[in-house]
């Protein structure tokens, strides 16, 4: 018997992503020693006092019995209170706050809350995937991809922004290309998508992933016209541990949270606890040190990265946020980043974001200064 996947499935794009990772197995198996710039995966461990608290949390059998798919009001207020403290923002925890098993699942539950089918949905191009994928394609949406240019800074221009789309997705601190974006754009794009009935999805998970003496805003203080996704999963190093939150316009919340309940069972209430230790560390707009001591770690390495690509003459931007490096190589990128396998370094291609990512590839930091600077030595002998 063979079993054929429903239309939607098989429009999903081949996951070049997938094809990168067989590539690299290969290598490994050849011996080579493989430095890792691929995958957004923090290769930091979680800071002490967050493992410490799911270890208590999970000796408490009050932990192990179902929790509550839109999160614990505990955790709740939490989020609600670092809203406050980080962006001077008020939230009511049991109407515009829910919690999400990763930021990723949210982002694509809410096209299917509100999106129907035929409906169109935005995806900047380039992007992270899911937008276009687990949101619009297996919702039964048309994907309109807006393109961000480079001299536009990788904002998307508000007037590229079509009027007939049911909903946009927009991510700053972006990734790929690490590009931030001010409360007055944001601002903009509210005002765009409020005149036109737009649905304002702003993913902002890397809000905390911020160098130098910058801090992303949050879409929120544009205005409540829009659903902010945000996680632990970067700013903590928690990626593993599969908790994030929406906030927002209370219908939006009220949709996602009705979605979900009917798929999810939530977070794990040993992960709540968790998260409730790591975002209660913002007393005020600035990172805490808990955070501030993470974040200085990918600033190291993005200097030593940056500085030693620009002696190679290609000149990537020095990056305000993520942990990013997008590179622009100026030409095929499958054929850059195959050339790269073969010294035993690994960078995404920039095409598996999008054809506008084509020219570029992503390098990103989640590895050791003097595994950067191995990398770069290799480099040398290969460009
Ligand atoms: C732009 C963006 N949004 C969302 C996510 C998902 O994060 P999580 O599901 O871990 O919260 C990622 C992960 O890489 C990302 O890059």
């Amino acid at each position: 018997m063979r079993y054929e996947m429903a239309d939607r499935l098989q429009r999903l794009p081949p996951y070049l992503f997938a094809r990168m990772e067989e590539m690299v197995a290969e290598k490994k198996a050849q011996g080579l020693d493989m430095i890792d710039f691929g995958i957004g995966d923090p290769d930091v461990p979680t800071p002490g006092p967050i493992i410490k608290a799911v270890q208590d949390a999970v000796a408490d059998p009050s932990t192990h019995t179902y929790p509550s798919s839109s999160g614990e009001r505990g955790t709740r207020v939490v989020i609600a209170d670092y809203y406050k403290q980080r962006f001077g923002i008020d939230l009511d925890p049991d109407k515009e706050v829910t919690v999400l098993i990763g930021s990723k699942e949210g982002i694509a539950n809410i096209c299917r809350a509100f999106v129907n089918p035929g409906e169109k949905v935005i995806s900047p191009d380039p992007a992270y995937p899911v937008y276009a994928n687990g949101a619009a394609t297996l919702t039964d949406a048309i994907t309109v991809r807006v393109p961000l240019h480079e001299k536009d800074g990788f904002l998307m221009r508000v007037e590229d922004i079509p009027k007939d789309a049911k909903m946009l997705y927009l991510n700053y601190p972006n990734n790929p290309t690490g590009a931030v974006a001010d409360i007055e754009y944001l601002k903009r794009v509210m005002d765009q998508c409020r005149d036109n009935g737009i649905i304002f999805c702003y993913d902002n998970a890397y809000s905390e992933m911020c160098f130098d003496d910058y801090l992303a805003p949050s879409a929120l203080e544009a205005g409540m016209d829009c659903i902010e996704f945000g996680s632990v999963s970067k700013t903590f190093n928690m990626t593993g541990y599969r908790m994030a939150y929406a906030v927002g316009n209370r219908d939006l919340v009220a949709g996602l949270r009705k979605c979900k309940s009917q798929i999810d069972s939530g977070t794990p209430k040993f992960i709540q606890r968790a998260a409730m230790r790591a975002l209660s560390q913002f007393d005020g707009p600035r990172l805490p040190k808990m955070v501030r001591d993470n974040i200085d770690i990918y600033q190291g390495r993005r200097d030593v990265m940056v500085a030693g690509l620009r002696r190679l003459d290609l000149n990537p931007p020095m990056p305000k946020a993520t942990f990013y490096i997008w590179l622009n190589i100026g030409g095929d990128s499958m054929a850059f980043a195959e050339k790269m396998l073969d010294a035993g370094i690994v960078v995404t291609p920039g095409i598996g974001f999008g054809d506008m990512g084509e020219g570029y590839v992503r390098m990103a930091l989640t590895q050791s200064v003097e595994r950067i600077e191995e990398a770069l030595t290799r480099m040398v002998d290969i460009l």
